[in-house]
C-alpha cells in the first residue's frame, strides 16, 4: 500500500472524486429517509445502544418504519439487542439489504460484518503510533460507505447510534446533511453529568436541533437529576427511564421489551419518551 507520504497530489486515484461520488449516492440513499435522529452521550455504559433499539421498537410498534444504524464501530451491539446476529446479508450490486427484526425494525451494523466474534476493528495504520489520527478519518469514511452502500428504502426516521465521546457527533453530522436532530443520554451521577455537560454544548453547536435529554437508569443511584440538568442547559427533558434488570436481561436475550413487556414501567416510559420525540419531530417538520 502507497504510504500518504509516498504519494505526490492523489497518486492519481482520484481520492476526491472517489469522496464525492460516495457523498452523492449517500445523499440518494437518504433521500427516501424522512428523518434522521442521532442518540449521543460523551459517557459510555449509560444506555445510548438500549434507548437507540428500545426506541426503534416503540416507532415501529406506531406504525413507522424504522431503521437503526448502529455507529458504534468498535463496540458494535444493535445487531444483539435487535436480535439479528449472525443473520446473513444480501447484497445486491454492491448493496447491502440490512436485515429486519421481528417488528420490521431495519438494522445494520459492523457486528454483521465482522467475520469473528473476538477480533475488534483495526484501522490499517501504517504504524500503530499513527493510529489515532488515522481512526477518526477512517471512521468517518466506513460510516460514509455504511450510508451510501446500505439499502434503506423508505423510512420515517432512522436511528443513529453513536459511540461514546464528545467528538463523535461532530464526525456525523458533516456526513448527514439531513440530520433532523440528537437526543442525549445521561445518567443520575456528577460523574456522567461532568461528561455529557459537554455533549451538551456540541449538539446545540451542531445545526440539528436538540430533541432533549434522557435520564436512563434512575433510581439507581441517589445523584443529580437529569431534569436539573437539562433546565440547567435549555433543552427540553424527555423522561426518565428506571433502573430495570428485566430491560437489561431482554437486551441481551435480543427482545424488544417494549413490545413484550409493555406494562413494565420502564418499557412505559420508553413508550412515553418515544412519543415525545415523535411529537417534536412532527413539530419541527411542520
Ligand atoms: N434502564 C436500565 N436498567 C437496567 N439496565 C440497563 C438500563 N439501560 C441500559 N442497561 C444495561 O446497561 C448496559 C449498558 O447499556 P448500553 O445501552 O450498552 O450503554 P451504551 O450504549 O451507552 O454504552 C447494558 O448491559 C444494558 O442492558
Ligand atoms: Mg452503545
Amino acid at each position: 500500500m502507497k504510504r500518504y507520504k509516498d504519494i505526490a497530489g492523489d497518486g492519481g486515484s482520484n481520492i476526491a472524486g472517489q469522496v464525492e461520488a460516495q457523498q452523492g449516492r449517500l445523499r440518494q440513499r437518504l433521500e427516501s429517509v424522512r428523518a434522521v435522529v442521532a442518540i449521543v452521550s460523551g459517557k459510555g455504559g449509560v444506555g445510548k445502544s438500549t434507548l437507540t433499539a428500545s426506541l426503534a421498537c416503540s416507532f415501529a410498534l406506531d406504525g413507522w418504519k424504522v431503521g437503526v444504524l448502529d455507529a458504534d464501530l468498535n463496540g458494535p451491539t444493535q445487531a444483539k439487542v435487535l436480535g439479528v446476529r449472525g443473520r446473513r446479508l444480501a447484497i445486491v450490486d454492491g448493496v447491502v439489504e440490512p436485515p429486519s427484526t421481528s417488528l420490521g425494525v431495519k438494522v445494520m451494523s459492523m457486528d454483521l460484518l465482522l467475520p469473528t466474534d473476538a477480533a475488534p476493528l483495526t484501522w490499517d495504520a501504517p504504524l500503530q503510533d499513527e493510529a489515532h489520527t488515522w481512526r477518526g478519518a477512517m471512521e468517518a469514511n466506513a460510516l460514509r460507505e455504511f450510508l451510501a452502500d446500505t439499502a434503506w428504502g423508505a423510512l420515517d426516521l432512522l436511528l443513529v447510534d453513536l459511540p461514546p465521546g464528545t467528538d463523535r457527533l461532530a464526525t456525523v453530522t458533516g456526513l448527514l446533511p439531513v440530520l433532523g436532530g440528537t437526543v442525549i443520554v445521561t445518567i443520575p451521577s456528577d460523574v456522567s453529568h461532568l461528561v455529557v455537560r459537554k455533549s451538551i454544548t456540541v449538539a446545540t453547536q451542531a445545526k440539528a436541533p436538540v430533541l432533549g435529554l434522557v435520564e436512563n437508569m434512575t433510581g439507581m443511584f441517589r445523584g443529580p437529576a437529569g431534569v436539573d440538568l437539562a433546565r440547567e442547559a435549555g433543552i427540553p427533558f424527555l423522561g426518565s427511564v428506571p433502573f430495570d434488570p428485566e430491560l437489561a436481561l431482554a437486551a441481551d436475550r435480543g427482545e424488544a421489551f417494549v413490545a413484550t413487556a409493555p406494562t413494565r414501567d420502564s418499557a412505559r416510559a420508553l413508550a412515553d419518551i418515544a412519543r415525545a420525540i415523535r411529537a417534536s419531530l412532527l413539530a419541527t417538520r411542520g
